[in-house]
């Protein structure tokens, strides 16, 4: 027979692991409320619908949430995403009023607080969270982003760079284009037809400096406008919101200095 101390400390134990477990058990709604449109109904407006989702039952981040909802409760959401690990950009959007990628942004563990989310602002709606980029995409064009010479090494091997000239290309060549900065420039969500935006912009110094390259002169020409850069008006909200920490800002001012000392 067990011993009674025993036996009450036992007891006090599975009391204990079962108060636990239905702590733990407990769900942790939370609101999040998330635009909708679709084209399949146009006459329909725009509008937020709310789902619930229990946090103790999801991944951390904004992008598990979302494909939980999708998953679980509605199929119909559309949104962008591919990699899961901030690489490809696709999955940028509108995250409690920042332009940011759902999958790098956490999910406020505040449940009392609702969570709105919203497609990248001032853009044309494909559905639901999905922009239009094509624009966007047309501009990256129009820089030509690619390196171009008219001269190749006699060995026909590869174009060398210093290691000094390479480092000049940190903080620009890690750029994954999701368009969180563009769509955060004020000066894009009204010229967005004529002004290249931070995100083009700071490609276009990408090449206006490497070594390698021999356009640079019909790089800078390409610029000579008032509409293409000088639209920036070092506002930085661009820099404030880039979700890989770049400073689209920054290159736009050295762009502007390297075509004033022309
Ligand atoms: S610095 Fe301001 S105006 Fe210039 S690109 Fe960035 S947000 Fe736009
Ligand atoms: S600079 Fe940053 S915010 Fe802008 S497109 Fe590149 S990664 Fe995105
Ligand atoms: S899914 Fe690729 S950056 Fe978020």
């Amino acid at each position: 027979m067990m011993n009674p101390v025993l036996k009450k400390s036992v007891c006090r134990l599975t009391l204990q692991r079962s108060l636990a477990t239905t702590a733990a058990a407990e769900p942790r709604l939370k609101n999040f409320k998330i635009y909708r449109w679709s084209p399949d109904h146009p006459t329909e407006k725009p509008h937020l619908q709310t789902f619930q989702v229990d946090l103790n039952d999801c991944g951390p981040m904004v992008l598990d949430a979302l494909l939980k909802i999708k998953n679980e409760q509605d199929a119909t959401l559309t949104l962008r995403r591919s990699c899961r690990e901030g690489i490809c950009g696709s999955c940028a959007m509108n995250i409690g009023g920042r332009n940011t990628l759902a999958c790098l942004c956490k999910i406020d563990q505040n449940v009392s607080k609702d969570l709105k989310i919203y497609p990248l602002p001032h853009m044309y709606i494909v559905k639901d969270l999905v922009p239009d980029l094509t624009n966007f995409y047309q501009q990256y064009k129009s820089i030509q982003p690619w390196l171009q010479r008219k001269t190749f090494p006699k060995d026909g091997k590869e174009v060398l760079q210093s290691v000094e000239d390479r480092k000049k290309l940190d903080g620009l060549y890690e750029c994954i284009l999701c368009a969180c900065c563009s769509t955060s420039c004020p000066s894009y969500w009204w010229n967005q037809e004529q002004y290249l935006g931070p995100a083009v912009l700071m490609q276009a110094y990408r090449w206006l400096i490497d070594s390698r390259d021999e356009a640079a002169s019909t790089r800078k020409a390409m610029l000579q406008n008032s509409m293409s850069m000088y639209r920036c008006h070092t506002i930085m909200n661009c820099t404030r919101t880039c979700p890989k920490g770049l400073n689209p800002g920054y290159a736009i001012a050295e762009m502007k200095k390297a075509l004033a000392t022309d």
